[in-house]
This record gives structure tokens, C-alpha cells and sequence, in this order.
């Protein structure tokens, strides 16, 4: 297993270039099923998560290549329905090949995905919806069977809540169902848009992109998918709280701004001076953090997956803080940790009591989830002394480099295996 052992505090100084979005390539890999033929995806990151769901994609008879940022996943002999639960237990998203199986092959026996590190994570609005579109689902031995007769039939339906997952899930099912399917309440992040419009160029009938409410004339078949990802503005949005953390100024290039209108919100609460250009955005933090409230939303709310990472600022911040995840009410493992650094923080519920502290000191400290683990690595940058984050293999799912990365902005901040 790796480590980082970190040594602080420093500023982060410097340029980074901001990496394809991990949240919108694992949808799209699931949409080459769509399809017999070569999908091209451009700007993929190099992720732990990206490279199991190939192996998740040539379990089902794709051919995967990736190198450079370009994949490409060759379906002409897609043959196989069974995501086995050897894979699926370790990455949630697998269960994005459930809505293509069923589409193009009329058949999948997908595992259900297992919890995660925060928590259960239900799965019954992408079971739901399936079963809307005419799909026969049972449940077996954990795996999800399903069978259709003929094609997938048109519906509507309505998502409650709003679920990013189930969404772009049925969104790919309807693509090639037989008749027209309405979406109500469906996620509007910028990956489930990505998607729409990477479909859309394949030859899909999707009205509604970028809203609430999805129209989908289904189709007969669509061409293999031609797509350059998207930035990820979660990666964005976490160095970003690095520099209102450890104080310095980074410019960050191949962004979109528009995507992070609520981080920058809360950022500039936080006392950052930010200025945007086109795909740059550059952070400059000369002071101590503000106190600030926040509730995590749907985009194009504040995102459930920055707030580890503004806790973690929070921690420092000149007053006492409110933070409170409306998405999931368990994604706290991150305060414990945060704790045992120093800071002062109290759970009640979904609701986090941040009492900010001068300063951090370094210790020994667990990584759990991807998020949680970068907000540790954030820490330990600010922290005086030095930080050891065990279990870093949660970082790389969905963090390309970071240590070498941040290494290049001034970090100390070293990989060890142990
Ligand atoms: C996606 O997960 C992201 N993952 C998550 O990012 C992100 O935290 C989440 O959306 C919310 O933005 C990927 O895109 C691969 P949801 P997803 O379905 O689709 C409930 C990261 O760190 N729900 O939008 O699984 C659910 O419990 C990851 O990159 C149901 O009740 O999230 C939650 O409360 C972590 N039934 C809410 O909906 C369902 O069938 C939103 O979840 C599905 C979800």
C-alpha cells in the first residue's frame, strides 16, 4: 500500500493544468455498449477508476486501448451481459453498463454495487426506471437479471431525488428504446449534460439538454461515440481549496468557469480573490479563511463531492462554520480525521459545527474515500509538521498524480510504499 507523507505548511505557488473529468468519462465509456464499433474518448485522466472500468468493459467482449489521454473501447464483438461482482464491488459507477446492456443486448446481470466508504448508496431509482422502460428485473444471488422483450418501451419518469447516477444510467437506456421517454427531475450536472450532447453527436434524439426535463425519441441505433471530456471541476474546485488553505496563488488552465459558479461562490466567501479568463481561473489567498455556512445542492448547487474539501478550510477559518451535505447525510468520515490534525469539528446528523483553529499540526491520519482523502492531503499541506495519509490508492481513483502535482506548486509532499 502507498502513503504520503506530507510536510507543512506551504503555499501552493504556481500552474497546474486541470485534467478530463473522471465523473463524466465513466458514463461515456458505459455508452460505446450503445454501439458496435470504435468510440474515441479525448482528455481521459489516467485514473484508477478509468482503467477498472475498462476491464469491467472487455469482461462484456470490448477491446480497450488507452494511451495519451485517448481511449478507444471497440465494440464490433461486444458479447457478453455479466458484470461480475468481483469488479462491480469496487467502483459504484459500474452499474452504468446496466441501462446499455439492456438497450442494445435486451439482457445484463449486472452485481449489485456493494456500499461505499460513507455508506449505503441505494440503487433503486436506476432499478426503477429500467422497469419503466419495460425491463424485467429480478434479483439474484446479489445480481441484478434482467431481461426484456424485444426493445425497451418509451415511459416517463420522474427521479426522487435527483440522482446524477440514474439519470445518465437511463438516459442511455432510452436512447434505443422503441418510442419517446420523458424525464422529470432529472440531474442537470454538467457530466449528465456531456453525455447528452456526446449521444446526441452519435445520433441520439435528446431534447431538454442542460434542463430539468429530458425528451428522448428513441432510435434505432446510433454510431460509435466521438468525445473529448469535459474538465473536471471537482479537481479544479480541490486545488482551488488547497491555495484558501495553505495561503498562495495558483492559476489554473483547461477549465470551464461556468462549471464552478457555486465553488467560486463559497471560495470568495472564504476571503479568495479569484479572477477568471475563458479556461483560466486564478486563486489568490493572502489571509486567513472566513467563516462561512454552506449546504451542499444538485448542480448547479454546491456540490456534494467539494465538501470535504471545504471543511478542511473551514478548520482554520477566523469564527465558527456551518456545513451541512443535503445529498448524503453520512459523508463525514473526513471529521474525524480532520480532527486528529487539529481541528475542531462537531457532527450533528448531515449538520457539521466547524469551530476554526489558528492552525493544524501534523499526524498520522487514514484515507477513506476519494473526496474525504484529498481534503487530508489539503490538510497536511497547511498543517505544521508533518502528515502521513495512509491508504492513498482512494486518491488515485480519481486524482491523477496529485502528490507530483502538487509537489510542482510547493508542496512537500512525497509517496512512500509500506
Ligand atoms: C455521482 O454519484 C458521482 N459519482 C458522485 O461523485 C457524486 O457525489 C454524486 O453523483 C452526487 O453528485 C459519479 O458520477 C461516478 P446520485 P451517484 O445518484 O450517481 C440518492 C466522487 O467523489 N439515490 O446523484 O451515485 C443517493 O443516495 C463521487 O467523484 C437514491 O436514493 O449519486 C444520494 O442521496 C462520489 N437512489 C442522492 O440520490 C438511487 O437509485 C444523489 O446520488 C440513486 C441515488
Amino acid at each position: 500500500m502507498d502513503r504520503f507523507v506530507i510536510k507543512g505548511p506551504t503555499p501552493l505557488v504556481g500552474e497546474i493544468a486541470i485534467g478530463g473529468a473522471k465523473n463524466a468519462v465513466l458514463p461515456l465509456m458505459a455508452a460505446a455498449l450503445l454501439a458496435r464499433g470504435e468510440t474515441i474518448i479525448e482528455n481521459v485522466p489516467d485514473l484508477v477508476d478509468v482503467r477498472f472500468f475498462m476491464t469491467i468493459l472487455e469482461e462484456l467482449g470490448a477491446v480497450c486501448n488507452f494511451e495519451n489521454s485517448r481511449l478507444t473501447i471497440d465494440t464490433t464483438h461486444q458479447d457478453g451481459c455479466n458484470a461480475p461482482y468481483d469488479l462491480v464491488r469496487k467502483m459504484r459507477a459500474s452499474i452504468y453498463v446496466l441501462g446499455p446492456l439492456l438497450a442494445y443486448h435486451g439482457e445484463a446481470r449486472v452485481s449489485l454495487p456493494g456500499g461505499c466508504a460513507w455508506g449505503p448508496r441505494p440503487v433503486n431509482l436506476h432499478l426503477d426506471a429500467m422497469q419503466a422502460l419495460g425491463a424485467e428485473l429480478d434479483l439474484d444471488e446479489g445480481y441484478i437479471v434482467g431481461k426484456t422483450k424485444g426493445r425497451l418501451q418509451g415511459t416517463r419518469f420522474r427521479f426522487e431525488p435527483v440522482s446524477v447516477g440514474a439519470s445518465a444510467n437511463i438516459l442511455m437506456a432510452a436512447v434505443l428504446a422503441e418510442g419517446v421517454t420523458e424525464l422529470e427531475n432529472c440531474a442537470v450536472e454538467p457530466e449528465v449534460t456531456g453525455l447528452a450532447e456526446a449521444l446526441v453527436r452519435s445520433g441520439a434524439k435528446i431534447e431538454g439538454i442542460g434542463t430539468n426535463t429530458m425528451r428522448i425519441e428513441g432510435v434505432n441505433e446510433i454510431a460509435p461515440l466521438k468525445h473529448r471530456v469535459m474538465a473536471d471541476r471537482i479537481e479544479a474546485g480541490t486545488f482551488m481549496a488547497g491555495v484558501a488553505m495553505t495561503g498562495g496563488r495558483v492559476t489554473m488552465s483547461r477549465v470551464n468557469p461556468s462549471h464552478l459558479r457555486s465553488v467560486v461562490s463559497v471560495l470568495l466567501d472564504l476571503g479568495c480573490e479569484i479572477i477568471e479568463d475563458e479556461d483560466l481561473i486564478t486563486v489568490e489567498m493572502d489571509r486567513r479563511p472566513k467563516r462561512i455556512e454552506v449546504v451542499t445542492r444538485p448542480y448547479p448547487g454546491f456540490p456534494t463531492d467539494m465538501q470535504a474539501q471545504i471543511m478542511a478550510v473551514c478548520a482554520l477559518a477566523d469564527g465558527t462554520s456551518f456545513m451541512t451535505d443535503s445529498i448524503y447525510n453520512d459523508r463525514f468520515t473526513h471529521v474525524s480525521e480532520l480532527n486528529r490534525l487539529g481541528a475542531d469539528i462537531r457532527l450533528d446528523g448531515n449538520k457539521a459545527t466547524i469551530f476554526g483553529s489558528e492552525k493544524l499540526q501534523g499526524a498520522p491520519v487514514m484515507a477513506t474515500d476519494l473526496r474525504a482523502s484529498a481534503a487530508l492531503v489539503l490538510a497536511g499541506a497547511a498543517a505544521e509538521g508533518t502528515t502521513e495519509v495512509n491508504r492513498v490508492y482512494h486518491i488515485d481513483r480519481g486524482y491523477e498524480k496529485i502528490e507530483v502535482r502538487l509537489a510542482a506548486l510547493g508542496a512537500n509532499i512525497k509517496r512512500e510504499s509500506y
